[in-house]
């Protein structure tokens, strides 16, 4: 077979991205993150669809070049069919369709949180199977159990609030800026983690909850600004260091027990949130601890790009596995 070179789009929520991959090698990664949802403190979905129409083209001819590759040279192209915004998705979606059509090659459709998995197969060390992988991302919060590259089992998820959603609405309502995870982050390094308790919610099997912790902040900041209003201004270090610990140690807990009961100890995580410094740092910690072999993916690899779809499509192009004309957009896709 001959070496299959492909290109990727992603445009599941708001960053619209392309990449080229070429015997399982990528060759580039372009990401064009969407500035104009800033002064509204979250993704608009109706401005993200237009934002992906704008930077689409440009994206995609940016990674050809980047890529030193012609669409003459391409074997496939593929796109994320969700999970993520309806119109966001139909963007990408519809692109490839045209493309596919038009440079008369295969579609292959891509599943976002799949590909987020992946993404630890762009790189080296990779994980070998069977592994667990923590996926942790906006809109999920999911145990994987990863028996081959097409091969995964969700063996715990939120029953409720997204872990993402956990640091950015946590963020928001600290006064910190969107995008609110990465903020919340950067100030949590500043601060004490034991400064502050908040419960750590307990679900059966290795499922999580990320609602309480959201009241429980917003309960605990209106009984401790009741008398002093430059409360937050005056902890806010410590508020994210411990809201952070909080998070962290809820998202664990169950690894550790998964871990455990499938004797399993090849680790990963992936997924925006898999970008925070103290979920990376306390992973490590662990890996000493339960002797486990962990796998981080690379920054640019964390947060939405093309270059973990492009991996996803390699992987599903050796299988035969294309899409058809047919093929529509899937908001809630599922592993
Ligand atoms: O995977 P992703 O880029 O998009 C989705 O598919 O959802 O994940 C985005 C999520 C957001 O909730 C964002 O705040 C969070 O990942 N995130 C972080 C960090 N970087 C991104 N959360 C905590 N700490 C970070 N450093
Ligand atoms: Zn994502």
């Amino acid at each position: 077979m001959s070496v299959p070179t492909i290109l990727a789009i992603e445009s599941s929520c708001d960053e619209t991205s392309a990449s080229v991959i070429s015997g399982g090698k990528v060759l580039s990664n372009i990401v064009a993150t969407q500035a104009v949802h800033e002064q509204y403190g979250g993704v608009v979905p109706e401005l993200a669809s237009r934002a992906h129409q704008q930077n689409l083209i440009p994206v995609v001819s940016q990674a050809l070049l980047t890529a030193n590759v012609t669409k003459s040279e391409l074997k496939a192209v593929a796109f994320t069919r969700g999970p993520g915004l309806l119109g966001a998705l139909l963007v990408g979606c519809s692109f490839a369709k045209s493309f596919a059509l038009g440079m008369n090659i295969p579609l292959i459709e891509v599943n976002h949180m799949q590909a987020h998995i992946l993404a630890h197969f762009i790189d080296d060390p990779k994980p070998s199977f069977p592994f667990l992988c923590l996926t942790v991302s906006g809109g999920h919060t999911q145990i994987v159990l990863v028996k081959d590259y097409l091969d995964m089992e969700v063996i715990g998820l939120t029953t409720d609030d997204a872990v993402g959603e956990a640091f950015d609405k946590t963020a928001k309502m600290l006064g910190l800026p969107y995008p609110g995870g990465p903020m919340l982050d950067k100030t949590a390094a500043l601060g004490n983690p034991d400064a502050f308790a908040f419960p750590v919610g307990n679900m059966p099997g290795y499922n999580y909850s990320f609602s309480g912790i959201k009241t429980s902040v917003l309960y605990f900041l209106k009984d401790k600004t009741k008398d002093n209003p430059d409360f937050v201004p005056e902890n806010l270090p410590d508020i994210c260091a411990s809201v952070q610990k909080t998070l962290i140690k809820t998202l664990l807990k169950k690894l550790v027990q998964a871990s455990k009961d499938l004797n399993i100890n090849e680790i990963a995580i992936a997924g925006g949130v898999s970008a925070n410094t103290g979920l990376r740092q306390t992973l490590q910690d662990f890996a000493k601890k339960y002797k486990w072999n962990v796998y981080v993916p690379a920054f640019e690899y964390c947060t939405d790009n093309a270059a973990m779809i492009a991996m996803a499509a390699h992987f599903q192009y050796l299988k035969d596995d294309f899409a058809t004309q047919y093929v529509s957009p899937e908001p809630k896709l599922k592993i």
